[in-house]
């Protein structure tokens, strides 16, 4: 008997329906044009890469990479684990047997891997390869002969085999990206775009997959839309623009009550001896902390700043503070940065506990907050990763860049009670009668060529059912066609919110409705 299982999305991820999902697109359509209008160009990236990729960019040690990723370990590193544990207990025919049965099949998986590309096909890989294979076909026929009880020749045998499979090249695994600004870095490389004329400005809008403990606000699927500047220049001015253009798209879909954060956090000129200094420091403090920052004073003492626990604040406001400690190229940076953001106008407060999460930032970093969020209130996160392209093999770039969490956003926006209303459907067309159908399935076809939402009932209905259901779905207008308006070659126009009614010509129709559509 088939289970009557109620499927429902995985924790952490949730459906966008209509019409969340118009305020969604007049979203992301909103970025398009701003962004657009500072001259970034959309770029799409795939949704998962090499896991290293992110290891290397954002840190081993964060949180995002150790804890939070979605990671899928290929299968021929599964087979090797299984292979490696068979072999280690051949002490009768039987486990002898399975032995063998998994190096055939890791063996198997193996040729497959090199052949479609999924493993590398290195001439170490390839030696390795066909070393093993010759020791499958003479394992294979020695068992056939008989000789199926383990003895020195077979141990020899596994030994050897061992070794060999431990060392093929399997390649790391790959991960559903927790961000993005990697995977621009990665395009950015891969496509040579420093060959390019002045700087790449480039923005994304898609999926982001975390493994975190969902909560208001907090998802394990959510949507960014981020902006990445990549070039030879770390000029504040472009530090600004990238805030400015932020600001404006906020300003813009009504996600007014925010504050933007800004701090410096040096480079590596000037953090490393600050972070030595905050360590000492921290040390002396070690007791008074919980456990996490105790954790946190070896392996990322920055980190401790980032705390919300309310008992550790007050020591966390003791601690030495890094725009105490910069360099003079870096307090200059800062410096020009404020003076760019005063030209501009823009509001902002400094943060010197602003830190990020991700590894790979130096001086400027940043972060907006929004009302009506709870806890989970930052909208966006981002800042300067100067050196970034270099550590995954590229050229010396400077990058800046920022990611905004839409989920977020949106959340705000509505709490904050400035969603638009958007236009959804405009014309209900309220036909009846077999001889009107014709009519009606020409007028919505004209009506919506002309750009009108046009919804058309595709079976027969009594008038007042039709008009009920035009109500419900929220329609501005019907458009009533009946057989005496098909005679008559005139419909009548119903404005649904006030009931207003005019008997209208067909050309008539179209024309008033398309100039409702206008306005
Ligand atoms: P991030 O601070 O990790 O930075 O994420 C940016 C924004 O994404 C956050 O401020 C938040 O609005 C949203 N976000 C993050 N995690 C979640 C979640 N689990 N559920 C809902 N929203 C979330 C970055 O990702 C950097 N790549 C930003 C950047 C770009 N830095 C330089 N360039």
């Amino acid at each position: 008997m088939s289970e009557r299982k109620q499927f429902r999305a995985i924790k952490g991820t949730r459906d966008i329906l209509p019409p969340d999902s118009a305020l969604w697109n007049w979203f992301e359509h909103s970025a398009r044009e701003v962004f657009e209008s500072y001259n970034f160009g959309e770029i799409r990236t795939p949704i998962f890469e090499e896991t290293s990729l992110f290891a290397r960019s954002i840190g081993a040690n964060t949180d995002v990479v150790s804890k939070e990723m979605y990671t899928f370990e290929k299968k021929l590193e599964i087979l090797r684990g299984a292979f490696l544990q068979s072999s280690s207990g051949v002490t009768d025919a039987a486990s002898l047997r399975k032995y063998l049965q998994y190096l055939a099949v890791f063996v198997d998986n193996l040729q497959r891997g090199i052949t479609v590309g999924e493993v590398s096909n290195a001439p170490e890989n390839v030696e390795v390869f066909s070393i093993l294979t010759a020791i499958v076909v003479e394992s294979v026929a020695r068992h056939d002969n008989g000789q199926s009880e383990p003895d020195d020749r077979w141990n020899e045998q596994l030994r050897r085999s061992r070794i060999l499979v431990e060392q093929v090249d399997i390649g790391g695994g790959e991960s559903l990206r927790p961000e993005a600004t990697a995977s621009v870095c990665r395009a950015y490389i891969e496509h040579n775009m420093q060959a390019l004329p002045g700087n790449q400005k480039l923005y994304y809008i898609g999926p982001m997959f975390r493994r975190e403990r969902p909560q208001k606000g907090r998802y394990r699927q959510f949507y960014q839309i981020g902006a990445e500047v990549l070039g030879q220049s770390d000029a504040p001015a472009i530090d600004a623009e990238v805030l400015e253009m932020l600001l404006v798209f906020f300003n813009r879909v009504g996600l007014t009550r925010t504050t933007l954060y800004v701090n410096s956090i040096g480079d590596k000129n000037c953090r490393p001896q600050y972070v030595e200094l905050l360590r000492e420091e921290l040390r002396k403090v070690k007791d008074k902390l919980k456990e996490d920052s105790q954790r946190r004073i070896e392996t990322n003492p920055l980190r401790v700043l980032d705390s919300k626990i309310p008992e550790e604040q007050s020591i966390i406001e003791t601690l030495p503070r890094i725009s105490d400690h910069l360099c003079d190229e870096c307090r200059a940076h800062f410096a020009k940065l404020k003076e760019e953001l005063n030209l501009r106008r823009i509001d902002y407060k400094e943060n010197w506990r602003l830190v990020r999460g991700l590894d790979y930032y130096t001086r400027t970093t940043f972060e907006v907050t929004a009302e009506g969020l709870g806890s989970q209130n930052a909208v966006c996160g981002g800042g300067r990763y100067d050196g970034l392209v270099e550590l995954l093999g590229g050229p010396p770039t400077k990058g800046i860049g920022f990611a905004i969490g839409t989920d977020r956003s949106i959340l705000s926006i509505e709490e904050g009670g400035n969603a638009p209303k958007l236009s959804g459907l405009a014309v209900y067309i309220a036909w009846m009668g077999l001889a009107s159908y014709p009519t009606a399935v020409n007028i919505a076809r004209k009506l919506r060529a002309a750009g009108l939402s046009v919804e058309l009932p595709p079976e027969e209905m009594k008038f007042k059912k039709s008009l009920g259901l035009a109500d419900k779905l929220g329609a501005r207008y019907a458009v009533i066609i009946g057989e005496d308006e098909v005679a008559s070659r005139t419909f009548t126009l119903k404005r649904l919110a006030d009931g207003d009614q005019k008997k209208l010509a067909e050309g008539e129709l179209l024309e008033y409705l398309e100039s409702e559509r206008r306005r």
